[in-house]
């Protein structure tokens, strides 16, 4: 088979190595890719949003199944575009990548399909968020109702924080409508499934690290690191979360004639009473999928495949004993507009045993290889034990140099 894959972080690189191992992989080509990816298949220099050139792409070499990673193209209908070529594509079609896209689309499917969430209030006039702030006189999370590139949201821990944020995201394109939604305590899970439109098959439970710094301070991130899989969540209480909190939304989907095809990331916060859905994905998460894809055995290709000809069955992939530890090397002034340029050096000398640094913001140049990014490098440690993949992560991590790199050294700590 030949395969399009779309994108250039650490996703897609996590992406590319487990689609290489498909014993029905021919042909791989990333749009547009990055250093990683190319040492696997073919990059092709087109951006993710030139949709007329992807499609001619796709036409002219034959791809039979194109798999997307980011959110943007999604929501942009770039599955729409393929389908109408007549060419498979694994992630949902615009209407049903909504489900990230706007935030109060998912509260009011969440609402429907009865899935425990938080409290949340939905407003197109700032002045009128900011009055109900006040008439309530307690903080809330104030949210972006669109995509925003990971800065669509601000905890607020008092009201003038609140009013503060309504104002801020206000400006936003994605904050023409906001939402104000009652904070939550807990720790936090990523539940990744690939779907069919229909069926769930759950890939291993992650933790991801948002925040810049040690100890969960400092400005939230797209992810600083992340582990897989979480021991404190037992078999029944995943269970639960797909059963009861995914496949209602599934089915809700499915009912409105919008199914959801592609990889579901259920953002969870587990409560004092329970669990409770922060946000829904329409993708993988980055970098959860630097963790998960070491973690599951079987044909991944064909997973894939099947999700989007919506003939997926759970036993397609299977988790294989082990864990994984993801630490992100993050360039000089992440998550600002990162330092570009400099020479990484040490890659070459890792022992590849148990050990893959999956490539997000790189590109090289005449000097070799140079950062070209925010998140650089994802450097998953594989291990019998969660302390062994972490140590095997870490120990990576120190050999590898660029100038100011920046990187939490408590990825997956809180476990141990
Ligand atoms: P989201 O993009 O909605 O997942 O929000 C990004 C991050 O903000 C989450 O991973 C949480 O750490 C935090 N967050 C979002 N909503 C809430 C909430 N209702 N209560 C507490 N923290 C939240
Ligand atoms: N790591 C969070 C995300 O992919 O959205």
């Amino acid at each position: 088979m030949n395969v399009l894959l779309i994108g250039s972080g650490g996703r897609e690189h996590a992406l590319a190595w487990k689609l290489s191992q498909s014993p029905i992989l021919e042909r791989l080509l990333i749009a547009p890719g990055n250093p990683g990816t190319d040492q696997i298949g073919h990059n092709i220099s087109i951006l993710v949003n030139d949709f007329a050139a992807l499609v001619d792409l796709g036409r002219r070499e034959q791809i039979d199944l194109v798999v997307v990673g980011p959110d943007n193209p999604l929501a942009d209908g770039i599955v729409d575009h393929f389908l109408d070529a007549g060419i498979h594509a694994f992630g949902p079609t615009a209407a049903a990548a909504q489900l990230e896209g706007s935030k109060s689309f998912a509260k009011e499917l969440m609402a429907e399909a009865g899935v425990p969430t938080a409290e949340a209030h939905a407003f197109d006039d700032p002045m009128a968020a900011a009055a109900f702030a006040r008439e309530s006189g307690k903080p809330w999370v104030v949210k972006a109702d669109g995509l925003a590139l990971g800065k669509g949201v601000i905890v607020a821990d008092d009201l003038d924080t609140t009013l503060a944020a309504i104002a801020t995201l206000s400006t936003i394109p994605a904050g023409k409508r906001l939402l104000l939604e009652e904070r939550l305590h807990g720790p936090e899970l990523s539940l990744l499934a690939l779907c069919d439109g229909r069926t769930l098959l759950p890939l291993p439970v992650a933790r991801d690290h948002k925040r810049l710094r040690d100890g969960d301070a400092g400005p939230n991130t797209g992810g600083m690191g992340a582990f897989a899989p979480v021991d404190s969540v037992d078999s029944d209480l995943a269970d639960m979360i797909v059963a009861d909190m995914m496949q209602p939304v599934v089915d809700v989907m499915e009912a409105r004639g919008i199914p959801f095809q592609g990889s579901l990331y259920a953002g969870i916060i587990l409560t004092d009473d329970g669990p409770r859905i922060l946000e829904f994905n329409a993708r993988f998460g980055d970098p959860e999928a630097q963790v998960v894809l070491p973690l599951v055995e079987g044909d991944f290709l064909a997973a894939l495949l099947a999700c989007a000809e919506g003939r997926l069955t759970p036993d397609m992939l299977r988790p294989r004993p082990g864990y994984a530890v993801c630490v992100v090397l993050a360039a000089a002034n992440y998550p600002g507009a990162p330092r570009r340029g400099d020479v990484i050096s040490g890659i070459e000398d890792l022992n590849a045993n148990d050990l893959i640094v999956f490539h997000a913001g790189t590109s090289i140049s005449a000097e070799g290889l140079v950062t070209a990014g925010g998140r650089v490098l994802g450097v998953t440690g594989l291990g019998a034990t969660l302390q062994a993949a972490r140590d095997r992560a870490y120990a990576a991590v120190e050999q590898i140099e660029f100038t100011d790199k920046q990187y939490r050294t408590d990825i997956a700590a809180i476990a141990l």
